[in-house]
């Protein structure tokens, strides 16, 4: 190999290697566990290694490994029995057998020492029991994961009552998982789900977590089903109430569903970005709030994007992430208002007006028109090639390319309120086509028009 020539980070199995020779140096009983193990029969890739290991060696066997895998010294979580190591490309992280489950009133899980098949038991979902030797055979010691995989089918180990009650995060997980692998929940875990609906809410499951799911489930390949299963679990009026009281607010004109079902439908032909997966579950949420007798939703926009900032505070999105989905629900009906008639003014205002979101406003757009009956989805094809148009002006017509210090000087005023306005005034001005897009030119129109 030469000098130069990067080492490309440990496969699966060079992993596996590591571990076997760990744990046959100590004599640990240990095997693979959970998602890995899920995914690699599912054909799908997982980088994270959960190794569970028996009589308490977990820490001895994350110290050994890390020695033999050259990666630095574990990180220990006392607390909770388990150790990290961090290699190129994966995270393995060993846990000592054990049962964990979250008392009713605290979001800090209670963990004792357990056997392997408790430990097992004691898990979200069968597919999730399976074990991988570090050889790389699968057992299911519990006789049911193997089978549940291959019949795409979610089930609890045990109770699906207790299994929640122990950590009702799962109750999301299950849905996560049944939208990002296509499986069917087992029947017996909806009516679990409506009953123990409440123990979603703060203090026992942080809202960090929750909202994790839903990111995880918006973004998965069957975003409509997950929040069909949301609703059908009761869920949804517990996590997201702006969206459930969407439902059954019927509309008339061009709409083919209520509000909720045209909502999982355009959330559903979104592009799969967090952004505008969460601007098309938000886009008509001010729809009940502003629902007129004559069937009429004004304002919904404005209602709507302020609601939709307020359901991603509580849920603790990074306010750049909020941002960038509200502009997106205070602009949606902007392109779906497009007509031929537009000047190319207006098509460059609606440009500055989405700035870097722009693409993501056509996308929520295109897929806010798929999901009803409205007429003549191509005029967003004729609004999209007249934006390219513009966008590609140069010099640009966005934006007056003159600065403050050139309005005081110009008109000798001081610094204030009154330079912005110019300011405004003039790239409407050069938007419009009325001045050209150029400094001399500005300035010029600037000293032949005091009264601006
Ligand atoms: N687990 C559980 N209950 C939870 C979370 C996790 O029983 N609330 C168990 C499952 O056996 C799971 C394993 O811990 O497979 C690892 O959890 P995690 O890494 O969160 O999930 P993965 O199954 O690996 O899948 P993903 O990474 O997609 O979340």
């Amino acid at each position: 190999m030469g000098a130069n020539q990067p080492i490309s980070p440990p496969t699966g199995e060079e992993v596996r290697r590591l571990l076997k020779q760990a744990a046959s140096e100590l004599k640990a009983r240990a095997w693979i566990v959970g998602g890995y193990v899920r995914d690699v029969l599912l054909g799908r890739a997982h980088p994270d290694i959960d190794v569970v290991v028996e009589e308490g060696k977990g820490f001895d066997l994350a110290r050994r490994f890390a020695q033999l895998a050259a990666a630095g010294q574990p990180v220990i979580f006392e607390r909770f029995g388990t150790a990290q190591v961090s290699v190129p490309g994966h995270l393995v992280e060993f846990v000592s057998a054990r049962a964990e489950s979250y008392a009713a009133d605290s979001r800090k899980p209670d963990v004792r020492e357990a056997t392997l098949d408790e430990d097992l038991r004691r898990r979200d979902f069968t597919i999730n029991t399976l074990l991988m030797d570090f050889d790389g055979n699968v057992h299911d010691p519990l006789g049911r994961g193997r089978a549940d995989l291959e019949a795409r089918v979610l089930r609890t180990p045990a109770d699906p009552m207790q299994t929640f009650a122990d950590d009702p995060l799962r109750m999301l997980r299950a849905i996560r998982f049944a939208a990002q692998l296509g499986f069917d929940l087992a029947p017996e875990l909806l009516p679990a789900m409506r009953k123990l609906k409440d123990r979603l809410a703060s203090p026992v499951v942080s809202v960090e977590r929750v909202a994790d799911e839903l990111r995880k489930m918006l973004v998965s390949e069957r975003p409509s089903q997950a929040l069909e299963l949301l609703d059908q679990a009761d869920l949804l009026e517990a996590i997201l109430p702006e969206v459930a009281a969407c439902k059954g607010v019927q509309q008339s004109g061009y709409h083919t569903h209520d509000v909720f079902g045209h909502t999982v439908l355009a959330v559903a032909g979104t592009p799969r970005d967090v952004i505008v997966r969460f601007g098309a579950l938000f886009h008509d949420v001010g729809k009940p709030a502003t629902a007129g007798p004559d069937g009429t939703f004004l304002g919904h926009d404005v209602v709507g994007a302020e609601m939709a900032a307020g359901a991603l505070q509580r849920l603790r999105f990074p306010q750049k992430e909020i941002d960038a989905v509200v502009l997106l629900v205070r602009l949606h009906l902007r392109p779906v208002f497009y007509s031929s008639e537009w000047t190319d003014g207006a098509v460059r205002r609606l440009a500055r007006d989405a700035g870097p979101q722009l693409g993501r406003l056509m996308a929520l757009a295109r897929a806010d028109i798929a999901a009803s009956a409205y007429p003549h989805p191509e005029k967003l094809g004729e609004l999209q090639s007249r934006l390219d148009q513009v966008l590609t002006e140069r010099p640009s017509r966005l934006a007056a390319p003159v600065d403050g210090e050139d309005i005081v000087r110009v008109r000798r005023i001081r610094p204030g309120p009154e330079v912005g306005r110019i300011k405004q005034r003039l790239t409407e001005l050069v938007m419009d086509g009325v001045i050209d897009p150029n400094r001399e030119a500005v300035l010029a129109y600037l000293e032949s028009h005091p009264d601006l």
